[in-house]
């Protein structure tokens, strides 16, 4: 009898910025293979890039906690069950965990704010906001930490002015965010911090159905006003596009600027580039980074055939969109950062009809922020060895919790 391997996110010390050695050793094995999670259930793990788009794609799949996905950790587990059992959906967090045709009509409602024509409008106070935080780098002394002179607050800016939300909560929004996207999290803990975003957010939808402004969250309260939604609906819609806005971004923006400044003709070439080169730079970044690890989850509604495989109705599935990122079969020399590659056809932003819907607002801020920091600050170096950098493995979104640099 074959032994399935366990479940093994772990990455090397040495290589921290790699997917888990483990998770490479399974996509050796062929794009689509079992693995055995924490508590003895087994789920099938896709590594290869055409399969991870076929998953996702298919129509056969859910991401609905009720319907079984697979769990994680023990937490995680009573987590999500917390989360099944709620029937007002309080504790969930919107259309990322819904299936069709619900979550299509929640998503519809906010996709026009971020076409890639409304996210260009919002470039101009993006690099204004980028360089306002160098600025502020600038006038004091180095080293500083990255993560909190210029990762986070950059994001969390330009989320809370499109949302409408005060940037002056956001030690509040940040600290929130953190635990609800930390895998570790106790249940009540997480539901605690998803509690407290919620409360927030209803709150302030009620000011804006008083006082509507010129802002995402005034739109949703004018859907609550018309009918179409409700207000717990548009909160949890308000918790997640909030969360995922600045968290995800600022890991990228973070270890984006550790992988660039350990490797300085990377940088170079970024600094002299033009648009065109920043944009494919980033997309490479975008990449080899894959910051969502341990992979997108799913569980199978029917009988799925996906290379050459079967899986079962009510099996789970893991599309692990950092390894799938790796495949050599599209990305010759995978492991290399390669600015100068076309790397457009990654799935960092996932596949399907999940597909990250702050994409174009994602690409914008990175556009800005890797080129603002590397001419502003050409000599920009890493203030401590990378063993002693400490790396967030214990989340959904891989990142570091700190990045110290000088200049
Ligand atoms: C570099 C930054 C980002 C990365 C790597 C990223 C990654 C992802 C991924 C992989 C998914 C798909 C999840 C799945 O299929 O299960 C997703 C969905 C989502 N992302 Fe992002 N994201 C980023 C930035 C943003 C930003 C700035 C926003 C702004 C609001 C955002 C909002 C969302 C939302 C609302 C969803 C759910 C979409 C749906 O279920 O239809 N993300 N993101």
């Amino acid at each position: 009898m074959t032994t399935i391997p366990e479940y093994d996110i772990a990455r090397s010390a040495a290589c921290p910025l790699d997917p888990a050695p483990a998770m490479r050793a399974r996509q050796e094995e062929g794009p689509l293979t079992r693995v055995r999670l924490w508590d003895g259930t087994m789920a099938w793990l896709v590594t290869g890039h055409a399969e991870h788009r076929a998953v996702l794609a298919h129509p056969g799949v859910s991401v609905e906690p009720a319907r079984g996905l697979p769990r994680l950790s023990a937490v995680e587990a009573a987590a999500m069950e917390a989360m099944a059992a709620r029937e007002d959906g309080a504790g969930g967090i919107s259309f990322i965990l819904m299936d069709d045709p619900e979550h299509a009509r929640l998503r519809r409602m906010v996709t026009g704010a971020f076409t890639v024509r409304r996210v260009e409008a919002m470039r101009p106070a993006t690099q204004r906001i980028a360089d306002d935080l160098v600025d502020a780098m600038l006038a004091g002394p180095g080293p500083v930490d990255l993560v909190e002179a210029f990762s986070l607050p950059l994001p969390s800016l330009v989320i809370s002015n499109l949302l409408g939300v005060p940037y002056d909560d956001h030690e509040f929004f940040q600290a929130n965010s953190r635990t609800i996207i930390n895998r570790d999290s106790p249940a009540e803990v997480r539901g605690q911090a998803q509690y407290a975003l919620g409360a927030y957010l209803y709150t302030l939808l009620g000011e804006k159905l008083a006082r509507p402004g010129d802002d995402l969250l005034s739109g949703l309260a004018e859907r609550i006003a018309a009918g179409e939604l409700s207000q717990q609906e548009a909160t949890q819609m308000g918790v997640l596009m909030l969360f995922a806005g600045h968290e995800t971004t600022a890991n990228m923006i973070t270890l984006g600027a550790l992988a660039l400044l350990r490797q300085p003709d990377q940088a170079d070439a970024l600094r002299k580039g033009d648009d065109p080169q920043v944009a494919a730079a980033v997309e490479e970044l975008l990449r080899y980074l894959t910051i969502t690890h341990g992979g997108l989850r799913r569980v199978a509604l029917e009988d799925l055939e996906i290379a050459g495989q079967v899986i079962r109705a009510g099996e789970g599935i893991l599309a692990v969109n950092e390894v799938a990122n790796r495949d050599p079969a599209v990305f010759p020399d995978p492991d290399r950062l390669d600015v100068g590659r076309n790397a457009r056809s990654h799935v960092t932003f996932g596949y399907g009809v999940h597909q990250c819907l702050g994409q174009s607002l994602a690409r914008m801020e990175l556009q800005v922020a890797y080129p603002t920091l590397l001419r502003r600050i050409p000599s920009l170096a890493l203030a401590a060895e990378v063993g002693q950098i400490p790396f967030k493995h214990d989340g959904f979104v891989y990142g570091a919790y700190e990045l110290p640099v000088t200049w």
